[in-house]
This record gives C-alpha cells, sequence and structure tokens, in this order.
C-alpha cells in the first residue's frame, strides 16, 4: 500500500505549504481540518505518519483547536510543528507558557543534539547550529513525561523534544518554510527515518497509475470534458484520453474573448498533437451580443458564466448520452481549513454549475488530489508542451474583465495587441519566471496624445504585473523600467487607439488581479 502522510490542520497558514513539502520528498500527504476526522478514522485510514500544522491559538484558550490524546497512543509517528509542538506538550501533560517579550518572531539561531547525550534523529545530517523561522507567542515551559528536550535557542528552552520511543518529534519551528536552513532535512529524516517510508509518490507513478485506473473503470464508457485551454483542464483531458481514447470528447468554448491567437493554439495542440476529439464552437457573436451595452462587472460575469452553460449544454446535448464529465479540479479547490467550517472553494474561478445543467452518471476528477506544481509535473511527464503547462492564469471571463466599461470587438481586438506585445517583451526579457501573471487592461478613459503634427485622443491602458505565492494576496511586480519603456513605446506605436500606457503599482490587497 502506498505511504500516506496525514497533515492535520489545526488553522496554520502553512498546512498547504506542509502537504506539497511532503510530496516534494516523494511521499503523499492529504490534509484533514482536525475536526473532522476523528482518532478511530485515523487509526483505521493507515496513515504512515501524522503531522499536527502550526495554528494561531494558544492551547489554554478553550475555544483553540484541540484533539483527543489517544492520537499519540495509535503507534503512529508524529511530527507536531508550532502549535502542534505546543499541543504534543499539553495533550501528553506538560505545560504551555506565554512566552510575553521574548517571543520570538522571524530568523532565529537554534541549537540542536547538544542537549542530550543520543542525538536526535530528526535533526540527522544537521550542523549544531542552524537558522529556523520561528513564530511564536507561547512556548513549551515544562516537557511532559517521557519525553527529551532535542533543541534550545536563546531564548527558547524547548525549540524541539521528542518521545523517541513513542515516536512522537514536535518542533517549536516552522521546517516547512525555506527560511529554516534544514527544514528539508528536517522532514526527510522525519518521512523516511521515523515513518519508514518508502518514497512511492511520483508523477510518472500518477500518471500511469491514474491512466490505469480509469482504463479499468471506464471501459466502454463515454466522457466529456470542458477544455478551457488552461493547465487543468488541459491536464486533465490529455490525461483522460489516454485512458480512454476517442471515447473522450472535448468542449472548447471559443467565446471571443480569449487572447491573441489563444482560440487556435488550444485547437491545433489537441487536435493536432494529441488526436483528441475536439469540438470547437466559436460562440464570439453569442457573448458579444448578450454582453452588448453591459459595462457592470459582475453582470459581464454572470452572463458570461451563464452562456457558457447554455453553449456547453447545447453541444453536450447533440451527442447524445454521455457517462461522466471530466472535471480539472485540483486539490487546493477542494481542501477544507482547520481554521473554521469555511471551505476555501473557490466557486468563480471554476466552469461552475455544469452537472446540474446536463445528465451524466458521474464526474470524474482525475487531478482532485493534485497541487498545482504537480499537475503541471503530470503535464510535461503526459508531454503537454511547455508553454501550455506553464501558462499563467487566464480568468475564466476572460478579456471581457479587462476591458473596462462596455466591450466591443474594436476594443478587444486593440486589448489583443496590447497586450500580446506586452507579453512577447516579458518573453523577450526572459523574465516570465519573475513575475506570476502579467497582461493589459483597456481602461475606459481616454487621453489627449501627439503623433508626428496631430492630436490623437485614444484610451489608456494599463499594464499590470503581479508577484504571488497564492494569488490571495500579491504584490506588483518591480519589472526592469527598459522593458516598462519598451512595452510603452511599442504598443502606442503599433496598435491604434492607444495613445498612454501607465503601470499599475497596486498590491492586492486593497486592489484584486484583475481590474474588474
Ligand atoms: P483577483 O482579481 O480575484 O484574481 O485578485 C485572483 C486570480 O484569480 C483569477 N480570476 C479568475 N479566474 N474566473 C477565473 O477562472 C474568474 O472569474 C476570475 N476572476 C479572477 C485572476 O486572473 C487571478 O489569477
Amino acid at each position: 500500500m502506498q505511504d500516506k502522510i496525514l497533515v492535520l490542520d489545526f488553522g496554520g497558514q502553512y498546512n498547504q505549504l506542509i502537504a506539497r513539502r511532503v510530496r516534494e520528498q516523494h511521499v503523499y500527504a492529504e490534509i484533514r481540518p482536525y475536526n473532522k476526522i476523528s482518532v478511530q478514522e485515523i487509526a483505521q485510514a493507515g496513515y504512515t505518519g501524522i503531522i499536527f500544522t502550526g495554528g494561531p491559538n494558544s492551547v489554554y484558550d478553550p475555544a483553540s483547536p484541540h484533539y483527543d490524546p489517544a492520537i499519540l497512543d495509535l503507534g503512529i509517528p508524529v511530527l507536531g510543528i508550532c502549535y502542534g509542538h505546543q499541543l504534543i506538550a499539553w495533550m501528553a501533560g506538560g505545560e504551555i507558557a506565554s512566552a510575553g517579550s521574548i517571543s520570538e518572531y522571524g530568523k532565529v539561531e537554534v541549537h540542536t543534539n547538544q542537549v542530550k547525550s543520543e542525538d536526535c534523529v530528526l535533526f540527522k545530517g544537521m550542523p549544531e547550529k542552524s537558522t529556523v523561522w520561528m513564530s511564536h507567542t507561547d512556548y513549551v515551559r515544562r516537557i511532559p513525561d517521557g519525553f527529551e528536550v532535542d533543541a534550545v535557542t536563546g531564548h527558547c528552552p524547548c525549540a524541539a523534544m521528542s518521545d523517541a520511543r513513542r515516536r512522537i518529534y514536535a518542533v517549536q519551528f516552522h521546517p516547512e518554510v525555506t527560511h529554516t536552513e534544514y527544514g528539508r532535512q528536517i522532514l526527510h529524516n522525519f518521512l523516511y527515518d521515523v515513518c519508514g517510508c518508502s518514497g512511492d509518490w511520483s508523477m510518472d507513478d500518477f500518471v500511469a497509475r491514474t491512466v490505469d485506473k480509469y482504463r479499468r473503470e471506464m471501459e466502454g464508457k463515454t466522457a466529456l470534458c470542458a477544455l478551457s485551454g488552461g493547465v487543468d483542464s488541459s491536464v486533465a483531458a490529455v490525461l483522460m484520453h489516454k485512458a480512454i481514447g476517442d471515447r473522450l470528447t472535448c468542449v472548447f468554448v471559443d467565446h471571443g474573448l480569449l487572447r491573441k491567437d489563444e482560440g487556435d493554439m488550444v485547437e491545433q495542440t489537441f487536435r493536432r498533437k494529441f488526436n483528441i476529439n475536439i469540438i470547437r464552437v466559436n460562440a464570439a457573436d453569442r457573448f458579444l451580443g448578450k454582453l452588448a451595452g453591459v459595462t457592470e462587472p459582475e453582470k459581464k460575469r454572470k452572463i458570461i458564466g451563464e452562456e457558457f452553460i447554455r453553449v456547453f449544454e447545447e453541444e453536450s446535448g447533440k451527442l447524445g448520452k454521455v457517462n461522466y464529465l471530466v472535471q480539472g479540479t485540483i486539490y487546493p479547490d477542494v481542501i477544507e481549513s482547520g481554521a473554521g467550517d469555511a471551505s476555501v472553494i473557490k466557486s468563480h474561478h471554476n466552469v461552475g454549475g455544469l452537472p446540474d445543467v446536463v445528465d451524466f452518471d458521474a464526474i470524474v476528477e482525475p487531478l482532485r488530489d493534485l497541487f498545482k506544481d504537480e499537475v503541471r509535473a503530470a503535464g510535461i511527464e503526459l508531454g503537454i508542451p511547455y508553454d501550455l503547462v506553464w501558462r499563467q492564469p487566464f480568468p475564466g471571463p476572460g478579456l471581457a474583465i479587462r476591458v473596462m466599461g462596455e466591450i466591443t470587438e474594436e476594443k478587444l481586438s486593440i486589448l489583443r495587441e496590447a497586450d500580446a506585445i506586452f507579453r512577447e517583451e516579458i518573453t523577450a526579457a526572459k523574465l516570465e519566471k519573475e513575475t506570476n501573471q502579467y497582461f493589459a487592461v483597456l481602461t475606459n478613459g481616454r487621453s489627449v496624445g501627439v503623433m508626428g503634427d496631430a492630436r490623437t485622443y485614444g484610451y489608456t491602458l494599463a499594464l499590470r504585473a503581479v508577484s504571488t505565492d497564492d494569488f490571495m494576496t500579491a504584490d506588483w511586480t518591480r519589472l526592469p523600467y527598459e522593458l516598462l519603456a519598451k512595452a510603452s513605446s511599442r504598443i502606442t506605436n503599433e496598435v491604434r487607439g492607444i495613445s498612454r500606457v501607465v503601470y499599475d503599482i497596486t498590491s492586492k490587497p486593497p486592489a484584486t488581479v484583475e481590474w474588474e
């Protein structure tokens, strides 16, 4: 059976990062909120190890997340991180205190392996002193019986502790963040030396296993996939095509709001390269017709979402009975947070609503367990072109939310050309990896310009580039002035209708990434 680590989420901000770090070490990890899984369920699920995440609380706060101490007696190795460290101490009978003025936040030097006679396996291969990332206001003042202190800092008398006999380890710092110099090593030691994992999680295995699974389960059945050209739906489509071949049909709705040449690129990639059954629906007139005269952003989104469903419904209706609907849902879309009951499903980011209107036997979500970087790795494994696999995010409503005010074919065409130039310049400067999303926005403002001897009165175009980990917050990317100068000069010279170019220097919050 495949090794499986449970990341038991107590509401820490790094819960996803912990799971990704584990998977980077070729061990499968899944996140479950602490209040959604019982100790009995954990015992039965066959976990190889458990990691307690951090959390914003103090263990003595009655409202803070607690867990059944029986978890420590299951015989499954445990690693507690930050709040998880204190929770273990508390559950096992230790004592926690407020660190008060000596709370640690940021990089701190930790001393390991010098506090007891036998070296702690968690710190194997590490020097005695190293830098770790701390963020705590409470600390473990007295360790529980059966535990030993494994590390200290200048302020923290128990930066790590363990009960090696029961294979329970805990660290006050965050091994999952890159600021912790030997964080990877620590996680590696826990996974391989403490839990005895075999490293059986990799993307080539994933692809082979998943293809095999669906080949068997969907024998003789048909499936439909809504292809957007984005990374997730593309990887899902190619994967399913490998499993069921021509019994998969992809419907690609071209709403006329795509970037320059994008529709053709998507069609060619899937039809020519992969020989996938693809129906391209050129529905630009329909969408633009519905959007005529509409200026309110939310209304635009709603119209596009509804029209999309209608077109998809019509197309799938033409195909007769289809057994399955394939969706490119990925892990961050489905995980719930231990911080509360609110789930973090980003409804507006997905092609929602389809299952309600089309009659399928079931939905298939082959990427449901994967993080974005794993989806990309699977895409490369499947032979999907690099440019598509590393494509920057593009919103479902497309350029409609980047053309301010009313959408017209003329405005769309101006924006397409300007956006293409900006992207070309970023590529030419080899800066695609330095920024996570970059695009142009056609504002509804016009301004006066001069060209030759003539006065012009064209649109103001905004360029936007953001740097972010998760798109929940983002900073504007400090693109080099030379690049901005070149893009601006090319755009005003080559695109008719634009007389001014500005660069958006607002972070998120307070702004959002998109302008509408
Ligand atoms: P915001 O504007 O909310 O964008 O800061 C965050 C990220 O989400 C993308 N985005 C969307 N993606 N449908 C999508 O598929 C949408 O309606 C949508 N709105 C925003 C945006 O491009 C950015 O990556």
